[in-house]
């Protein structure tokens, strides 16, 4: 008698019902989860950097004129040597801290000097220096048009251009940071 019930208790199929609280536990269980991994991934990035960005280093440009004969409202042109990169600081749009690049500039916005990216923020053409009486980047690409400290002026942009890390190392020298990319230029 009673080894026939409990037969009959293990072979019932497992009641499994989906009630409003279980829904709403298991909904607030993985939103928690995503909110745990959106924030501890940037820094598990930040603590163990993927592959490539593990050698960052300071690359050393050589620039066409010293930084002090750089006009206000102009830009001086630069670009990463060979099988080296460099290592954009902020981002939006298609540009991302971290992202990698190969061209920059020297910007003299009157009070101080910038280094930007070269890489459009819409999907990563390279801008050509600033023309017309504007002054202002050009995309062109899809004629996205940004003034000299990287604002949006005429997208289909929407977000600024990226800057490098950088310091004056030397006469017309400046250091921008980096990684080496064998194989890459
Ligand atoms: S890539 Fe520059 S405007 Fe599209």
């Amino acid at each position: 008698m009673s080894s026939t019930q409990d037969t009959n208790r293990y072979d019932r199929p497992l009641e499994r019902r989906v009630t409003r609280r279980n829904f709403i536990v298991w909904y607030l269980a993985g939103l928690l989860t995503a909110l745990v991994v959106a924030i501890i991934a940037p820094i598990l990035v930040y603590i163990y950097p993927p592959p490539g960005q593990t050698k960052r280093q300071g690359i050393k440009i050589q620039l066409p004129k010293p930084l002090d004969q750089i006009e206000p409202g102009t830009a001086v042109e630069f670009e990463s040597p060979p099988h080296t990169g460099f290592l954009m600081v902020d981002g939006g749009g298609d540009n991302y801290a971290g992202k990698i690049g190969f061209k920059g500039y020297v910007v003299n916005l009157g009070q101080e000097l910038v280094v930007l990216s070269a890489t459009c923020s819409h999907l990563g053409c390279q801008i050509n220096p600033p023309s017309g009486s504007q002054k202002l980047f050009l995309c062109p690409c899809h004629g996205s048009e940004f003034n000299l400290d990287g604002k949006v002026v005429h997208g289909p942009a929407i977000a600024p251009l990226s800057h490098y890390a950088w310091h004056a190392s030397g006469q017309g020298e400046i250091t921008v940071l980096g990684v080496p990319l064998p194989g890459v230029g």
